[in-house]
């Protein structure tokens, strides 16, 4: 995080009101911009998703996610489609199949942290 050294040490010795203000929201932005690029669910919350994948998921792909009524959703299953298509199957569920949409209890952030988990083995 050099932005924040660098406002840090200078005005501890000089102009210290002035950076402060100047400074501070830029910082608060580009903290912004990276979480929103980033958009993590916290580790607490990726507990939860992970016991959701085994025991909600896993009910219908199988305990160790290699398929039953729903087909396997293994790392190397996973590489068939493009990643968008996985995100919206897994938020809008696939119409006419047993596979439900999860909007509404997960969030868009987090369906894509599953799929990029899955994808890449976590
Ligand atoms: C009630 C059973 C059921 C549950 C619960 C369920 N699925 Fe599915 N899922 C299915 C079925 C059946 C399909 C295949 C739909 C079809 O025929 O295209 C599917 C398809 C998928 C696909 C597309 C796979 C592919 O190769 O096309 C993904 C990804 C997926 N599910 C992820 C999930 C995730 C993640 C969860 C938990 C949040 C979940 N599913 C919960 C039944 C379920």
């Amino acid at each position: 995080m050099p932005a924040l050294r660098r406002i840090g040490s200078p005005c501890r010795h000089r102009h210290a009101g002035n950076r402060h203000s100047a400074g501070l929201p830029g910082v608060f932005l580009l903290l912004a911009l990276a979480a929103g690029a980033q958009a993590e669910p916290t580790a607490a919350r990726q507990a939860e998703l992970r016991h959701l994948l085994e025991q909600d998921c896993g009910s219908c792909h199988g305990l160790t996610l290699k398929g039953g009524l729903g087909p396997a959703l293994t790392q190397q299953a996973m590489q068939r489609l493009p990643q968008e298509m996985y995100v919206n199957t897994i938020l809008d569920g696939r119409p006419g199949t047993p596979m439900p949409p999860w909007r509404g209890i997960l969030t868009e952030d987090e369906v894509r942290w599953l799929v990029e988990g899955l994808r890449s083995g976590f």
